[in-house]
């Protein structure tokens, strides 16, 4: 009885897990790259040999050898695995040669191979809330000894100095060389929680949702990315999108990036302001004139209250966030708004004609730069339009649809492409660039194909 209390009450105590706005799947391939760009970096085989020069402490020198040097270090094997709910499990396989003088008087090699392993957990560090790797439970496996002494020669002497002096060495000189290059490869996510600056409008942050969780194929970062507005405030995802998946479709080894509708919603609606366009001038691109002459060919009534042609003003004001939506391979941004129409006399200026309420929808194209996703739209299709206010007296809007959509791919369209040339930043880790990544929408999401050059 009290097992299924606590079955019952234990699930109901479970967090419910967020749902989040961004996912990073990072696979074999991504961690190999990061791991051995972190070994080169970190130089760490160069201060290894340095090291093994220094004196060692504790370390008694070999009878019957003297000048002991680090001869050679040769580039280690990595091997990775992931471990599933812990991390990876590294094995650096490396030979080393050393020498030395003999009491014969030859010279003396000895070479090794040696394997270090251990397991690097993968964490959320507390303090900064960034991804961190830990290494625990280090362990030098010598794997091979070859001396070019004759066999039958001083086996007690090499024997000691294995057993003791290697043993002895050898965890001091590779573990720590282990932790520098987790070293290494933590503070290359020492930056992803940062906020990024969308242009003038605010930032970014890619916040983590909870730790990391390793699977037997791919380490998966969720985020509840901040969307903030410059002047404070911040803009919540709508959580009207299904539950964020990794798709299934890539190979094995393969990292993706995946990106929410929801979170482009909020990202939108960052630069919602800009939307608000006043379209002036008579000449726009090739449509006819933007006069009430050419309104009136679809409103009579502007033509009797107009009887001389003056140029239009079109305020277009949007009035809802705006909404991103994602099926596959194609993606939409709704916008709810008004346009206001002014014919603008010379004298005494704009007068409001009449105001519409309307709604319509721009098709997005996606691609990338090396930090950011880029955006571009084109006109799809204007969906509702309905007369709100009107001082030239009632008309019906029909005729005007036609009319208006010319106008929004001419005159508003351009003006949001120039907005959305800011683009929106992608999370920043491990070095990543993004420029050569491919891209695919699919149902709520965009997927970044994530490159490791
Ligand atoms: C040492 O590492 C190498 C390379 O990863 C591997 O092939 C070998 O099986 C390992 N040997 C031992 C004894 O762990």
């Amino acid at each position: 009885m009290l097992r299924i209390l606590c079955l019952i009450s234990c699930a109901m105590l479970m967090p419910s897990r967020a749902d989040p706005g961004a996912l990073l799947k990072l696979g074999m391939n991504f961690m190999n790259k990061a791991v051995k760009d972190a070994m080169a970096e970190s130089q760490i085989l160069e201060k290894m040999a340095a090291m093994a020069n220094q004196p060692q402490s504790g370390v008694k020198p070999i009878k019957g050898m003297t000048g002991m040097k680090v001869k050679d270090v040769q580039p280690p094997i990595i091997t990775l695995d992931f471990l599933p709910e812990v991390g990876i499990f590294q094995c650096v396989s490396t030979r080393i040669t050393i020498t030395g003088k003999s009491f014969i008087g030859g010279t003396m090699e000895i070479t090794v191979v040696v394997n270090i392993t251990a397991t690097n957990r993968l964490q959320q560090n507390e303090e900064t809330g960034l991804p961190m790797f830990q290494s625990e439970g280090c362990q030098i496996i010598l794997v091979d000894v070859k001396t070019n002494l004759p066999s039958n020669m001083l086996p007690k002497v090499i024997n000691k100095f294995l057993d003791s002096t290697l043993q002895k060495i050898l965890p001091g000189l590779m573990c720590p060389a282990i932790d520098t290059v987790l070293e290494f490869v933590n503070q290359k996510w020492s930056h992803l929680t940062d906020p990024i600056p969308v242009g003038e409008a605010g930032s970014i942050k890619y916040v983590l949702t909870s730790t990391p969780v390793t699977t037997a194929s791919y380490i998966e970062v969720d985020f509840s990315p901040i969307v903030q507005r410059q002047e404070g405030g911040t803009i919540a995802l709508p959580e009207d999108g299904a539950a964020l998946t990794v798709p299934e479709d890539y190979p094995a080894g393969s990292s993706q990036l995946v990106l929410s509708a929801a979170f482009f919603t909020a990202e939108f609606t960052l630069l919602q302001k800009s939307f608000d366009v006043d379209i002036k001038g008579k000449t726009i691109g090739k449509l006819p004139p933007h006069t009430t002459k050419t309104l009136s060919g679809f409103v009579s009534k502007v033509r009797k209250a107009y009887r001389k042609s003056l140029p239009l003003m079109t305020q277009i004001r949007i009035s809802k966030s705006p909404k991103v939506t994602m099926k596959p391979g194609k993606s939409q941004l709704d916008l709810h708004g008004t346009v206001e129409m002014f014919a603008v006399s010379p004298k005494s200026g704009p007068s409001s004609m009449f105001v519409l309420e309307t709604h319509f929808n721009l098709d997005i194209q996606y691609s990338l730069s090396e930090d950011k996703v880029l955006m571009a739209t084109s006109m799809d299709k204007l969906l509702d339009l309905s007369v709100a206010s009107s001082s030239i007296g009632s008309f019906k809007v029909k005729k005007l649809k036609e009319f208006l959509t010319n106008l929004l791919q001419e005159a508003f369209v351009p003006v949001i492409n120039g907005v959305l040339e800011v683009g929106f930043p992608l999370p920043n880790f491990l070095g990543m660039k993004y420029g050569q990544s491919e891209l695919a929408i699919v149902e709520n999401a965009l997927v970044v194909d994530l490159q490791t050059p």
